[in-house]
């Protein structure tokens, strides 16, 4: 009695499974590309669309060497988020961002709420008081298709340095000029500058207001209102010069001539360059000493 049972069950088994896949089969003609096929009309829509993200992708905007002269609202017309996103007011797990600070958000200079990496470089106030990046101040063109240099015929050449690897910009000629590593050993300095600020009465300008006066007259910097801010409190300078370091590193600062500078180049500044990279040179009619 025990085996037709069993060979019913597998009966009804088989019919089952071939119910199900003749069911899932069905699914696939209705939602698949049917033998009929969806008139034209019907697949334009989707077909367009994303054609034209693709064309967007690729607009020649985006690399060199239309992007060098690229204004910033042209980048906005497609990439209004980069100022319009906001940060979450808290995390899923209900942390609250106003109270989540971190390290480099404790410093004197931080203010207002949590802001998105963009914002904090071109609509905060700091951003807005000291500095006045562009999107091609860091944005040189990337490589949408493999992010690396010259991978194909059509892709941006190995002597491209607008972008590194992985990247879509050149941190070591962007970030580093103002997140590196203060250099407190070419300054003399004898211990980092938490420590060493007491001995120097809390202020660069201590030694700055003789050495390097010739700085920051470049296009993506407000030199006169660096100085003033920088008198009040020695904290702005500190931002860019080692308060909100990234790197274990310093930037290579070029060494302009200045009044009163000793003729004699010290050995560590041999090599270095003595003016600002040309694409942010000022018209030689605005240029002022701090
Ligand atoms: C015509 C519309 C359009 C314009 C104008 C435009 N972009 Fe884009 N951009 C796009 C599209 C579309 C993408 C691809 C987005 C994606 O793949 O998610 C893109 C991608 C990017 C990316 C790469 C994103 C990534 O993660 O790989 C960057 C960076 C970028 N754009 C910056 C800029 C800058 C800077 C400008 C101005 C010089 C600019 N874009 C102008 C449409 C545009
Ligand atoms: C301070 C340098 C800097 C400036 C100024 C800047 N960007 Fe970016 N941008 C970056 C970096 C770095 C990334 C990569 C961020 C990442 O990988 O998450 C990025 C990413 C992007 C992306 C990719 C999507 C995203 O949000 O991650 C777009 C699009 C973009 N930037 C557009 C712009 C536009 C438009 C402007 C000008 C309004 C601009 N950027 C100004 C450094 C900058
Ligand atoms: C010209 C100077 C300058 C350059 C170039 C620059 N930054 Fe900044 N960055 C600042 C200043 C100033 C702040 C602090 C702004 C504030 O406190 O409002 C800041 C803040 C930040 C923060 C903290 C944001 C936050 O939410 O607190 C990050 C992350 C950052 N920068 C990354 C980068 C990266 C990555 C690059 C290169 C693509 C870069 N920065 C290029 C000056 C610069
Ligand atoms: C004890 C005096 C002294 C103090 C205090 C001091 N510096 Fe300097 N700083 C120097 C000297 C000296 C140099 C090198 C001058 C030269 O080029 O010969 C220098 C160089 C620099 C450079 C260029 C570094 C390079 O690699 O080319 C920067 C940037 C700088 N200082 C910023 C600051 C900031 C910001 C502060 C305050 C947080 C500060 N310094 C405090 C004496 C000082
Ligand atoms: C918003 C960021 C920012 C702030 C704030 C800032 N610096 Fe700088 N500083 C820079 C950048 C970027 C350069 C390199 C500019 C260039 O390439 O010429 C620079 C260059 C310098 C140099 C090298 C000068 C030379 O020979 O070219 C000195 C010295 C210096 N800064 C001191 C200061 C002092 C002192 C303060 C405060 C009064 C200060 N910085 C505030 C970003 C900043």
């Amino acid at each position: 009695m025990e085996s037709p049972r069993v060979g019913i069950t597998i009966l009804a088994l088989v019919a089952c499974a071939s119910i199900v896949g003749g069911f899932a089969g069905w699914r696939m003609r209705q939602h698949g590309p049917a033998p009929s096929g969806p008139t034209a009309s019907q697949t334009q829509p989707a077909l367009s669309a994303s054609k034209d993200i693709l064309r967007a992708t690729y607009d020649p905007i985006h690399f060199k060497p239309a992007i060098e002269t690229a204004r910033d609202d042209q980048c906005l017309a497609c990439h209004r988020e980069v100022l319009e996103d906001k940060v979450s007011e808290a995390s899923p797990a209900g942390l609250k961002a106003a109270t989540s600070k971190a390290w480099y958000q404790r410093l004197s200079t931080y203010s207002g709420e949590q802001e998105t990496f963009h914002r904090r470089h071109l609509a905060t106030a700091m951003a807005k008081e000291l500095m006045s990046l562009s999107c091609n101040t860091c944005h040189q063109g990337h490589d949408p298709r493999d992010e690396a240099q010259q991978t194909s015929a059509t892709g941006a050449l190995q002597s491209d340095n607008g972008f590194t690897l992985r990247k879509v910009v050149n941190v070591e000629t962007t970030c580093l000029k103002c997140h590196g590593q203060m250099n407190s050993k070419v300054m003399g300095l004898p211990h980092p500058w938490p420590e060493s600020r007491e001995v120097f009465g809390g202020s660069c300008l201590t030694c700055h207001a003789a050495i390097r006066t010739t700085r920051h007259q470049v296009t993506y910097l407000k030199a006169a209102e660096i100085e003033a801010a920088g008198q009040k409190n020695a904290d702005v300078c500190y931002a860019c010069h080692g308060g909100l370091a990234w790197y274990r590193i310093s930037y290579r600062y070029p060494r302009h001539f200045w009044e009163g500078m000793s003729l004699e180049t010290p050995d560590w500044a041999k090599d270095r360059p003595t003016v600002s990279e040309a694409r942010f040179a000022l018209p030689a009619s605005v240029q002022r000493g701090y």
